[in-house]
């Protein structure tokens, strides 16, 4: 299938780049390179040895996708494109309603107009709140505490709205737990800008000396060790959690909503042992409060995923760690 992915050089994007060519799938990237690199394009084409077909631009720009998916006869669409920095989203939710929302209503229009209507959607557990209970089923009540997330329940909204008017659209809402990790060759990763906010890429940094300690936020959550506890997932895995919903989709024609997360979670001493381990460097650690609108506990049921989609997450804590330090140490800089 020829696929158009929105945000595609960016850090899930671009894995999901590899695993949708590794399952002979033709991706192509679409990009503004607002939060990322054009370096990873070469990268990308060194580990592929396949040239990589890039369109610069915004998702927001209705004619200029409209031409491009006529032009790459595009069948599916993945869409990456949004921003995710929940502090930013607390400071400045004009951004994130117009890239995340208007940039979402103006990729559905481009896409009916060349009726193209097969959507996979990159939403998040941001979309639970503070659970009532682990593991978390789709069937959760949803809630928003801050605007990033809001967008991403809005736009789940928006989409089953559309498949409710036309059946045509073919929708898999993704729902992504905490990814980590990178692609093990060390040559593609997370690259955040500035301090990073979430935990792996900060504990990489602190491993690698960039950073001198990581405030672990909270010590006192009713968890086995009083941290939080996520369910960190190799984005390895979540690039293919990508492929096998396109085939799902394409196999049997409904539209679907589904966590893609591990079952298994860990706590915030959990990983920067691991991650220890893994690099066999020092990672100090200083307690501080709580950060506002974090929950305790936040972990997956994988039942849906592995019973609709045939997925399952293959890799452990220790191979998310080594993969990101691989990545960090051989690039302390990021792509700069
Ligand atoms: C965060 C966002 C979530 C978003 C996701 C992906 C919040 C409240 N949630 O998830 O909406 O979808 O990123 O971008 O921001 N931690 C530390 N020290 C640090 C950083 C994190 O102790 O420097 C702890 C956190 O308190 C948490 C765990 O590490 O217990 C994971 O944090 P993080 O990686 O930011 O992910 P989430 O908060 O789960």
């Amino acid at each position: 299938m020829k696929i158009l992915l929105t945000g595609g050089a960016g850090y899930i994007g671009s894995h999901t780049y590899l695993a949708l060519m590794g399952s002979g799938h033709v991706p192509v990237i679409f990009d503004d390179f607002s939060n990322s690199s054009p370096k990873v394009l070469e990268r990308l084409e060194r580990i592929s040895g396949q040239a990589v077909v890039c369109e610069r631009g915004s998702v927001a720009d209705s004619a200029l996708v409209q031409g491009l998916m006529k032009r790459h006869a595009i069948e599916a669409v993945v869409h990456f494109a949004g921003f995710k920095a929940v502090g930013e989203s607390v400071a400045q939710p004009l951004k994130y309603f117009d890239n995340n929302l208007v940039g979402m209503t103006r990729l559905l229009q481009a896409m009916d107009a060349t009726a193209c209507r097969t959507l996979v959607f990159s939403s998040s557990a941001t979309v639970y709140g503070d659970p009532a209970s682990v593991p978390i089923t789709e069937s959760f009540p949803r809630s928003h505490t801050n605007p990033y997330g809001h967008t991403k329940l809005v736009i789940e909204d928006m989409l089953s709205a559309l498949q409710k008017s036309d059946p045509a659209w073919k929708v898999a809402v993704l729902r992504y737990f905490n990814p980590v990790g990178a692609h093990p060759s060390g040559l593609i990763g997370e690259d955040p800008r500035g301090i990073p906010n979430n935990l792996m890429p900060f504990v990489a940094q602190v491993a690698v000396g960039k950073r001198p300690v990581l405030n672990v936020f909270g010590n006192d959550y009713p968890t086995p060790d009083g941290t939080g506890v996520r369910d960190y997932i190799h984005v390895q895995d979540l690039a293919q959690g990508h492929v096998a919903a396109l085939q799902t989709l394409a196999a049997k024609g409904e539209s679907f909503t589904v966590n893609l997360g591990t079952g298994q979670g860990y706590s915030v001493l959990d990983v920067v042992r691991a991650f220890e381990q893994a690099s066999g460097r020092q990672v100090p650690v200083q307690f501080a409060s709580r950060r506002e609108g974090d929950v305790a506990q936040c972990y997956a049921s994988t039942e849906r995923a592995s019973e609709l989609l045939g997925w399952r997450a293959q890799l452990g804590l220790d191979a998310m760690c080594s993969d990101s330090w691989r990545w960090q140490s051989a690039n302390p800089d990021g792509y700069a």
